[in-house]
């Protein structure tokens, strides 16, 4: 998915709600989230690997996590959406952050308790098998919600997911998410060189759209910034975005990025001091997104 999300079987059909009575909206709503969840599921034992953890997907993990610490000093309580096998949940605890750590795949639930039963924290780290589309069955307060590498892309209902996020952060709070963008010209340019056109346009569409993963399927939902942003706007005022992998290819190509380490390196820089810039923060595999509750 999101980075590895590398679409097998991109069929590009989106499903429109609007179109659909609000049972049947919900019923189709349920079977997209199941097979989501079967998907990550069937990848949770080696999620650690190239699948969710090569170098280009570290390099993303490494900003998100700059960004969170830059806006809360350790000791703030966060909050992770879709923390997988807990990579960063575990970093964000080593570091004097206490972390409630959800995710909607059992499987990787499991992993992220295995993670942090393993370790010796200095704060502690809660572990719950939750979506966030179920974030009305949690309580408590945070002064920050981060969701890393594309869990927000997921979502049935992010208008919903926003008036939750609002009611459990803290005054001041905010919110760091990387979402998977779709204007990414890598991809782009790699497909499309290939006749593969369908596969070139498949965040093109509109709302739900079935990417492959491991013989399962992933409803992905693709965003550009603002339309991401429409959905938090009456809660949250935008603090700032940027790309994340734009120059440097997205993380399912990490063979080129082994094959021309300093190519990508120098790509990487480019990322790094053009990635906020006006248009250019509008492309990438990823954006990352601060937004603060208002
Ligand atoms: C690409 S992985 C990213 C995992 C982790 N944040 C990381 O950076 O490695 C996406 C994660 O989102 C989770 N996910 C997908 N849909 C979700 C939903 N509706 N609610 C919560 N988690 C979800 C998946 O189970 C998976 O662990």
């Amino acid at each position: 998915m999101t980075g590895t999300r590398m679409p097998e079987t991109a069929g590009g059909v989106a499903t429109d709600s609007g179109e659909r009575g609000a049972g049947a909206a919900a019923a189709a709503d349920a079977a997209q989230l199941h097979d989501t969840q079967l998907a990550f599921d069937s990848v949770a034992a080696d999620y650690d690997g190239p699948r969710g953890n090569n170098e280009l997907i570290q390099r993303m993990r490494h900003t998100l996590r700059e960004v969170v610490c830059r806006e809360l000093p350790p000791g703030s309580r966060l909050l992770d959406l879709g923390c997988g096998t807990g990579i960063d949940a575990l970093g964000f605890a080593q570091l004097g952050y206490p972390v409630v750590a959800t995710d909607w795949s059992p499987g990787m639930v499991a992993r992220t308790e295995a993670r942090i039963a393993g370790a010796s924290l200095p704060v502690p780290v809660a572990v719950r098998q939750l979506g966030i589309h179920q974030l009305a069955a949690l309580d408590g307060s945070f002064d920050g919600i981060y969701s890393n590498f594309g869990p927000m892309n997921c979502v049935p209902d992010l208008a919903a997911t926003a008036d939750e996020c609002a009611r459990l952060l803290a005054p001041g709070g905010v919110l760091v998410f990387s979402v998977m963008g779709r204007i990414c010209p890598w991809e782009l340019g790699y497909y499309a060189l290939r006749g593969r056109f369908g596969r070139a346009a498949v965040r093109a569409a509109r709302g739900a759209t079935p990417v492959g993963m491991n013989r399962h399927t992933i409803w992905t939902r693709y965003y550009l910034p603002r339309e991401f942003h429409r959905h938090f706007a009456a809660r949250f005022e935008l603090a700032g975005y940027r790309a994340l992998s734009l120059f440097m290819p997205p993380p399912y190509l990490v063979d080129f990025y082994r094959r021309h380490p300093q190519l990508c390196d120098r790509l990487g820089r480019l990322d790094d001091y053009l990635g906020e810039w006006p248009l250019l923060r509008d492309m990438g595999d990823h954006f990352l997104m601060v937004m603060r509750r208002r």
